[in-house]
């Protein structure tokens, strides 16, 4: 078993950021785009599981029951498996997979991944390689480890959605987190979820296809988030999750050209944590449904800001590139920290911010 060790850098991250990070990005080697956070190199190790607590972590995100708050961002994750050595992927409160459509894509042309300050800008454009072979190779994996399992389910069209969802109503699957938000993709994906009226309607079609908790995946980049999240639930789903990246782009300006072949790509990492922030905190006044906050979670205080504006549970993202521990670390500073300030039950944190 190999893990990270984040005390003892190896210098300078590009190529040389965690293998795991170039795997799960498709990168063979190129720079993951995540030099100033890499200071990791490879030592022996078994897979990290959370330390014991007195705390109540379990959390219920529409249905789903979760042993803590804490679960992985569809994407920066792949579907487990490339962690495994690193973390008890049991141990989270769930495992979300990279986003899965029916008969796969090859996603977008290279370059795809770009570095900006506190931040990576992607275009990878929701490459996989289709829902047979999630369920032939990743779904027993995670099964027969105990995993808790959330599929992130796309499509180029409102059938694709529905059509993906009902091929895994037989497998081992614990909740579905639709994306109607991806920025990377032509059809589909985020134009699908910047209009109300296309949001009510796949909700509704994905709602009726099956009875397991519907996560809807809600994008930043709309003028009114809430309206959003509201059609969401007027449709159908149990809980929102948000945010996705926020479109962005890069130029090297040298070369007169943009640093991602398809000029514009979404936003991840610390840098978007506060508008995150602030949607997670807006949606919890607006919807009924519980949330599940994310976008730019690095550390147990970043986990916990979103709990107090009114996230249910959190997802660890970008983050996992640089430290494929991360996960288990906010689990425990979460812990940590209800323990310092009194709090028996992770659930009293909830929507808990005062102002
Ligand atoms: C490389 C990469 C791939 C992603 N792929 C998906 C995806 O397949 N489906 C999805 O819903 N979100 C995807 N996302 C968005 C993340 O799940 C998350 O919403 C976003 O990155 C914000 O969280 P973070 O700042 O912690 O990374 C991806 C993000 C990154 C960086």
């Amino acid at each position: 078993m190999t893990r990270f060790d984040a005390e003892q850098p190896v210098g300078a991250g590009g190529a040389g950021c965690p293998p795991v990070a170039q795997t799960v990005l498709g990168l063979h080697g190129q720079s993951t785009g995540l030099s100033g956070a890499c200071g990791t190199r490879l030592v022996e190790g078994t897979p990290r599981r959370p330390l014991a607590t007195s705390v109540r972590m379990a959390v219920n995100l529409g249905g789903l029951e979760m042993k803590n708050p804490v679960t992985v961002a569809s994407g920066t994750f792949a579907a487990g498996r490339e962690y495994g050595d690193f973390v008890d992927v049991a141990s989270l409160g769930a495992v979300t997979t990279k986003g899965v459509s029916l008969n796969g894509w090859e996603g977008n042309e290279s370059p795809r991944i770009a570095e900006t300050p506190s931040g990576m800008l992607n275009s990878i454009g929701l490459q996989n390689p289709g829902v047979a072979h999630l369920k032939e190779h990743d779904l027993p994996w995670l099964q027969a480890r105990g995993a808790t399992v959330i599929v992130n389910v796309s499509g180029h069209s409102f059938d694709e959605y529905v059509q993906v969802i009902e091929a895994l109503e037989d497998a081992p699957v614990d909740a579905y987190e639709v994306n109607i938000s991806c920025p990377n993709v032509d059809a589909g994906g985020m134009t699908i979820g910047t209009s109300a009226a296309s949001v009510e309607k796949v909700v509704s079609r994905c709602r009726a296809a099956t009875k397991r908790p519907l996560v809807v995946k809600l994008t930043p980049n709309v003028t009114d988030v809430t309206e959003i999240a509201r059609a969401a639930e007027a449709a159908g789903a149990d809980a929102l999750s948000l945010i996705n990246t926020i479109l962005g782009m890069a130029i090297d300006a040298e070369r007169r050209r943009p640093q991602l072949a398809r000029v514009v790509g979404g936003l991840s990492g610390p840098a978007v944590k506060p508008v995150a922030l602030r949607m997670v905190w807006e949606c919890a006044k607006a919807v009924q449904v519980p949330l599940l906050g994310m976008g730019g979670i690095a550390t147990a205080a970043d986990a916990v800001e979103f709990l107090l504006a009114g996230a249910t549970a959190v997802a660890v993202g970008t983050a996992n590139f640089a430290n494929p521990t991360a996960t288990v670390e906010v689990i425990d500073g979460i812990a940590q920290y209800c323990e310092r300030h009194g709090v028996h039950d992770v659930n009293e944190l909830i929507g808990a911010l005062e102002c």
